[in-house]
């Protein structure tokens, strides 16, 4: 068995309703090597699994949330027929089927796998020290998991092609700015402000967050039409729920609500 300092992904599970996961590997930067990203999903699963936690964040450690996938052990790999043969990466989409919240908590480097992995979880805290970029290009490949796909619905095409095309980087007031992230906080707080975002989420409906989520997820996937159509069908959804009818009723009585997670 592996002490806990060998984890490659620690598990914190507080009585706020919360995990804090935070990526393990700090020597390699946190390269985010298969068996750290199957890590990662399984203790996400967890997450969702478990009815007293309501949201999570993930973390890195020292100077990197992580810097890339595991270039080394990619390497590894030779020919095209052996990454396709083993579907390289395709794990990694794990990470967003999670139905319950995830705030990623940025303190260093989030590059390549690293950028891609903050902008599959669903709000990025991000401290002054953040920096985020798609290097690929420096290796002599391509971001392979939404690099070129989430990027530019973050930030846009120009700054996307940007990053893609020069392996530059983004600090984090430029992200900010961009709209990558949704805040950054002074260095060495970042991870108590993810923290407070998900207790916030987490003192919610489990079922009502889960459905704003996915509602807020649809619309990078579907026409203007389609996603508002997917919305009103959900909004109406929350009608069968106890805690729609606790949240109005509380307010109306003008007392706090008692939510039922149901
Ligand atoms: N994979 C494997 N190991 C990595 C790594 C990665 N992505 N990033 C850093 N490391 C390792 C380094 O090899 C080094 O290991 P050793 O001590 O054994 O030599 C250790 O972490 C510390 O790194 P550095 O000495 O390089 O630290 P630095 O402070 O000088 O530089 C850095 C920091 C600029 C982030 C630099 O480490 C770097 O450029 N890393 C690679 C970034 C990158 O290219 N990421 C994209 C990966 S490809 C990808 O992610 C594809 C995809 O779309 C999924």
């Amino acid at each position: 068995a592996f002490s806990s300092s060998e984890e490659l992904v620690l598990v914190d599970r507080r009585s706020s309703g919360i995990a804090v996961l935070t990526l393990n590997r700090p020597k390699a930067l946190n390269a985010l090597s298969d068996s750290l990203m199957r890590a990662l999903a399984e203790k996400l699963q967890q997450v969702d699994a478990d009815a007293a936690l309501k949201a999570a964040v993930v973390t890195g450690t020292g100077k990197a949330f992580a810097a890339g996938a595991d270039i080394k052990e990619m390497n590894s790999r030779s020919s095209y027929s052996d990454v396709r043969h083993d579907n390289m990466l395709a794990h990694w989409s794990a990470v967003s089927s999670i139905r319950k919240p995830i705030v990623a908590a940025v303190g260093g480097f989030a590059l390549g796998g690293g950028c891609e992995l903050a902008m599959s979880c669903d709000i990025i805290i991000a401290s002054q020290a953040a920096k985020f970029g798609q290097p690929e290009i420096k290796l002599g490949t391509i971001p392979g998991v939404g690099g070129t796909q989430r990027l530019i619905r973050a930030i846009g095409k120009s700054k996307a092609m940007e990053l893609v095309l020069t392996g530059e980087m983004l600090s984090a007031e430029e992200a900010e700015k961009a709209g990558l992230v949704s805040r950054v906080v002074p260095v060495g707080t970042e991870l108590d402000a993810a923290v407070a975002v998900a207790e916030k989420i987490a003192g919610f409906s489990t079922p009502v967050a889960q459905l704003a989520k996915e509602c807020v997820n649809a619309s990078q996937e579907m026409s203007l039409a389609e996603g508002l159509r997917f919305e009103r069908h959900l909004f109406h959804a929350t009608w069968g729920l106890e805690d729609r009818k606790e949240g109005f009723e509380a307010f109306v009585a003008k007392r706090s609500p008692e939510w039922k997670h149901r």
